[in-house]
């Protein structure tokens, strides 16, 4: 059978990337232009920003996938693109450009939801990973407990009341001044710190629910800090990173241990950006290995945003039959 070649693109927030991949699993190229240096200066991502560089630079980095991949614009099957959930503007740079590729070459075009695409990191890095399975996905926008029933069939099994898990991590990291992006900087300083020095309370909301909020954490971090400022004590800020993350950490890894029981799946799977977490990675193996559970993560270079996880989710969005007209647009608040 002819391999089935997938060119995606993906720039929903502040990363310009483009990817080509074989097959859905099989990643022949996945060049990502990170904009983070530019929007570090103001402390988060900044969304004109972020639209005016993706313009700059999407033409180059799907050139540089199409060299890497070794292969023409001709030879590509299907253009996928990202079309939400993300930012409108940043949003529109990719899907446009993926109108414009499938237009011009009559080539079919995949319309892909975000969120899938962290959930479908995982079928690159592990290829004999099928459904059914539970997905905690966790990034700067978004953190939920899915089951995955089969290929792009998802039942939500919980997900946040209000902020996302990292963004609290970029929040906190703000207010301790060490900054942006926040989740890779508390992950360090917490190394170094004593995970039990500030009991912060942890949020488990309504017995039995797998919803999640991480408002409150905040807000207690926040305060704590002031309160030492006021009374001119020191602030250890290692002790305070590694104490935040793990009231994160135990809500998280609790919950999606009792979605995953509850579903009776063998397998849970980490996705989204803050899967890079290494102190989440690390209380997820103990607590799977305890429950006879089997626990997988993406490489860190797929956890954060990147196109080759958009290729994957638009190759079975393909297989289901998704291929949108020409009259798709952003949908920035898109669900699963
Ligand atoms: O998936 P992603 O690249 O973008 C969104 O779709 O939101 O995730 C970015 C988020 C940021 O909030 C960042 O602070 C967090 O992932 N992150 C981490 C780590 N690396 C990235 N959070 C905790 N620990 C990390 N090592
Ligand atoms: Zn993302």
């Amino acid at each position: 059978m002819k391999a089935l070649l997938t060119l995606a693109i993906e720039t929903s927030c502040d990363e310009t990337s483009a990817a080509v991949v074989r097959n859905g699993r099989e990643v022949l190229s996945n060049i990502i232009y990170s904009q983070i240096d530019l929007h570090k200066l103001y402390g988060g991502v900044v969304p004109e920003i972020a639209s005016r560089n993706h313009v700059e630079k999407i033409s180059g980095v799907i050139d540089e996938a199409l060299r890497a991949a070794g292969c023409t614009f001709e030879e590509v099957d299907q253009i996928a693109t990202t079309y939400g959930p993300g930012l409108v503007g940043a949003l529109l740079v990719g899907l446009s450009t993926a109108k414009a590729l499938a237009f011009s070459l009559g080539k079919p075009l995949i319309p892909v939801n975000h969120i899938e695409g962290h959930v479908a990191a995982n079928y690159i890095a592990h290829p004999d990973l099928e459904p059914p399975f539970v997905a905690l996905i966790v990034s700067g926008g978004h953190t939920h407990l899915v089951k995955v029933v089969d290929y792009g069939h998802y039942e939500i099994l919980g997900k946040t009341r209000d902020d996302a898990a990292g963004e609290a991590y970029d929040k906190v990291a703000r207010a301790l001044g060490i900054g942006y992006p926040g989740g890779p900087q508390i992950d360090r300083l917490a190394r170094l710190g004593n995970r039990t020095a500030i009991p912060f309370t942890r949020t488990y909301l309504d017995q039995d629910s797998l919803d999640f909020s991480f408002s409150g954490l905040k807000s207690a971090v926040l305060s704590y800090l002031n309160q030492m400022k006021m009374k001119g004590e020191p602030i250890v800020i290692e002790d305070v990173a590694a104490s935040f993350q793990e009231a994160v950490v135990d809500v998280l890894t609790d919950k999606a241990v009792a979605a995953a029981l509850r579903s009776q799946v063998k397998t849970l799977v980490l996705a989204g950006g803050v899967a890079a977490n290494s102190r989440l990675r690390e209380v997820l193996d103990l607590k799977t290995k305890a429950n006879g559970l089997r626990m997988l993560y993406p490489p860190i270079e797929l956890c954060t945003d990147n196109a080759a996880m958009i290729g994957c989710a638009g190759y079975y969005a393909y297989k289901n039959g998704h291929i949108a007209d020409m009259t798709l647009n952003a949908v920035p608040n898109l669900t699963l």
